[in-house]
């Protein structure tokens, strides 16, 4: 069959099915196939739970689950879950975290909860007319969606407030419906979703139904009725603090008060240079997605969020700030998370429900607080790193482990590739001339047996 071939009624097929026509593209297809079923769940509930949650599936995908222990945050001690494949990131919060224990930990606020969600639409009409008559719109807009928000407000949420935006200077006719709302634990995506389709429908009627819009503006074209993903107004700020001298302790610092200058520079550096302020908050989201990850949060929304926030100045910037005066250094982070406890994948995924229950079953705002903490250890260690003794040293290191996996190595040489490069430089390179030389050694040792 050629690979070009349009593949229709695949989603129907069964498993097994889907196993074999997409193993059956490769030379080694039983090997295939046997990889993919290996990785299936032996328990066929579970397996089930997972095959819902996404569709088209023909195995599972496994990521590392990290702890990294000693958090404490607004005085209380947390053992943090941490789902990513990076190696090197659940140590450096680990590191952190304990180093921070050590002098108060993490203070962290919550600044506010609200989300926000858009009805965008064309209309043609008198805008002092809407203008008029949108307070009566408005109380249609609460009242016609409390079937939904209902259950919403008995928890203390819902819809915080609508306002009309005029948004023609950028485009003709454009206008918005724009919401805000109170999700309480959840994330609330499909919270505010169903209430802003709702919306479309009840804005369409309001313009045809009114006597007072004549002609054209009886006329609404919804675009689109979606949340935003930019939530600013969802935003934590969590901090570290300790005098400069006491950072005389922090692992690879000499002498402090040069490592403050240089700290301070480092970020001075991401609020001003887009290319390494990039990195430097990708530094932070190592930390952030991985909490997000290991609790069934979308760390895409939170992603896309965070770097829209950095930029909210008009300048893409670094999301963390540093302080230094009266002999203290004090480093922060500000940033958006819009996470939840409650729904979605939180309640679905056996082991979001874990880290939650491990985390001590936090509110939104708490594990806003959490999280945000990771994101601040993180990039605390990295920029920690980058201004004494380089990254490369301690990443190499955690790397070694993926390379000699990579050359498939037998257990005795891993042991003594760990031992030969204790101290030495690692390459993918240097790694592999290691191996090669030590299995040389081997041969030539047999054949002189
Ligand atoms: C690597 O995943 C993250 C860093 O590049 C972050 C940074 O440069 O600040 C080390």
């Amino acid at each position: 069959m050629s690979k070009n071939k349009i593949l229709t009624g695949f989603s129907k097929l069964s498993k097994d099915a889907k196993i074999d026509l997409i193993a059956g593209r490769f030379d080694n297809s039983g090997e295939v196939a046997g990889i993919l079923r290996s990785f299936l769940h032996q328990d066929d509930k579970l397996q089930k739970l997972f095959d819902e949650i996404s569709e088209n599936t023909i195995s599972n995908f496994y990521f590392p689950f990290g702890i990294a222990p000693n958090f404490l945050i607004n005085g209380r001690m947390y053992l943090v879950p941490m789902v990513i494949e990076e190696s090197s990131v659940v140590a450096a919060a680990s590191n952190s975290a304990k180093y921070w224990a050590t002098k108060g930990g993490f203070s962290a606020e919550v600044i506010s909860t609200v989300k926000v969600g858009q009805v965008h639409f064309i209309w043609k009409g008198d805008l002092e007319k809407l203008k008029a008559l949108f307070p009566m719109l408005k109380n249609d807009l609460i009242a016609k969606t409390k079937y939904i928000t209902e259950n919403m407000e008995k928890r203390g949420g819902g819809i915080l407030d609508i306002e009309l935006v005029d948004m023609t200077a950028e485009m003709e006719h454009y206008y918005q419906l724009k919401a805000t709302f109170d999700t309480r634990d959840a994330m609330g995506a499909n919270f505010i979703n169903s209430c802003l389709e709702e919306f479309a429908v009840i804005l369409k009627n309001h313009f045809s139904n009114v006597d007072y819009y004549t002609g054209e503006e009886k006329q609404c074209h919804v675009i689109m009725s979606i949340l935003s993903n930019y939530t600013p107004e969802c935003l934590v700020k969590t901090s570290v603090e300790c005098s400069v001298r006491s950072l005389k302790d922090a692992d690879d610092v000499n002498d402090p008060g040069h490592f403050v200058w240089k700290f301070e520079k480092a970020v001075r550096i991401a609020q001003i240079d887009p290319y390494r302020a990039a990195t430097h908050n990708k530094g932070i989201f190592n930390g952030i997605d991985a909490v997000a990850l290991a609790t069934g949060n979308d760390f895409r929304a939170i992603e896309a969020s965070g770097h829209a926030y950095a930029a909210h100045g008009g300048r893409y910037r670094s999301l963390t700030d540093v302080e230094v005066s009266g002999g203290k250094f004090r480093y922060s982070l500000t940033v958006p998370l819009a996470l939840g406890t409650v729904g979605g994948l939180t309640s679905l995924h056996p082991l979001a429900g874990f880290s939650l229950k491990l985390l001590g079953n936090p509110s939104a705002k708490e594990l806003m607080t959490i999280a945000a903490s990771a994101g601040l250890a993180n990039n605390f260690a990295a920029i920690r790193s980058l201004v004494t003794r380089g990254i490369q040293a301690g990443h190499m290191k955690m790397h070694l482990l993926n390379i000699l996996n990579t050359l498939k190595v037998a257990e005795n040489e891993k042991k003594l590739a760990m031992a030969h490069f204790a101290n030495r430089k690692v390459s993918y390179v240097s790694v592999h001339k290691f191996i090669e030389s030590l299995r040389q050694n081997h041969t030539d040792k047999s054949d002189k047996s």
